[in-house]
């Protein structure tokens, strides 16, 4: 009876057992079904999450590449405008300094005319100094020449024969130095055109040794082409040395 009644209890006891283990496990089922349930939950959510960060993004980045490409038109317009201006002002440029060098060019122009009119002046020089080597006779009326050249600028004046053309139009000056062989009397005279203008008279002192010498000056006006030389007018002889003291120049002023 005993054995029985503990066999019972041992019996309730299990099933009681089973009984609360079972209530356990459904506890745990329900607890897992409710759980797993908060897992999908949050899963969606998450995913929901997840897709509206994704949305955001992209929407984002939508924002950020339509913003760029604004940039990118805005900054395109402002280089083409950057250009034109560069451009222009590089065309204003060129023309200034275009003009400049126009500038330039005209004065230097002028300057070249004024320097060739200054070359083709000094080209058109006249001079000339020319005298007696040594003593000499020449007749009444005679030219005298002068065949020691000590310059002859332009060309003007002869050697061989004495006699000065003017190689050009102008104010001419002449001068003549005549120096008396001894006693001798000598008038020079400067002849423009086969005309006497001014005379030199060296004294030979009635008979004495004077080696008088005479001089004159004459400014005159030649047309090109004018002879002028110097002309015994009277007596015949004249002094002079190896330096020349009979001499005849003229000159352009
Ligand atoms: C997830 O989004 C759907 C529709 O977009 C919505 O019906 C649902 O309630 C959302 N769930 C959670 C947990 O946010
Ligand atoms: C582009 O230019 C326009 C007009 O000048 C201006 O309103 C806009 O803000 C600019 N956009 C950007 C992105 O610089
Ligand atoms: C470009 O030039 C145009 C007209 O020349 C002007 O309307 C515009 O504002 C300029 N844009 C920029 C970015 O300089
Ligand atoms: C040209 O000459 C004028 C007058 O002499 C002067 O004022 C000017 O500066 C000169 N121009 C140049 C580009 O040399
Ligand atoms: C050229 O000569 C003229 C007058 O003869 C003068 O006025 C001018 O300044 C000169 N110019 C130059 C560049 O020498």
């Amino acid at each position: 009876m005993f054995r029985e009644a503990v066999f019972g209890l041992i019996l309730a006891f299990l099933v009681t057992c089973i009984i609360l283990q079972e209530k356990r496990f459904e506890e745990l089922d329900s607890a897992h079904s409710h759980l797993w349930n908060r897992v999908e939950d949050l899963t969606q959510a998450n995913q929901n999450l997840s897709n509206i960060v994704h949305e955001r993004k992209f929407k984002e980045l939508e924002l950020s590449h339509t913003h760029l490409l604004e940039t990118v038109a805005n900054l395109t317009l402002a280089n083409t405008n950057l250009s034109k201006i560069v451009q222009g002002r590089r065309f204003k440029e060129l023309e200034l300094s275009h003009t400049h060098l126009l500038e330039t060019v005209a004065n230097l122009t002028l300057a070249n005319r004024n320097l060739s009119k200054i070359v083709q002046d000094s080209s058109n020089k006249v001079a000339f100094t020319a005298g007696t080597s040594g003593a000499g006779n020449i007749g009444t009326g005679s030219i005298i020449a002068f065949p020691v050249v000590i310059n002859n600028e332009g060309g003007g004046y002869n050697p061989g024969t004495g006699v000065f053309t003017a190689p050009r139009s102008g104010q001419y000056v002449f001068f003549v130095s005549a120096q008396g062989y001894g006693s001798n009397t000598l008038y020079v005279s400067i002849i423009h055109n086969g005309g006497a203008k001014v005379m030199t008279m060296s004294d030979g002192g009635r008979g004495k040794d004077f080696y008088d010498s005479g001089t004159n000056l004459a400014a005159l006006n030649l047309q090109q082409g004018d002879t002028v030389w110097a002309k015994c007018q009277s007596g015949s002889s004249y002094y002079s040395e190896g330096i020349p003291i009979t001499t005849f120049s003229g000159f352009l002023i």
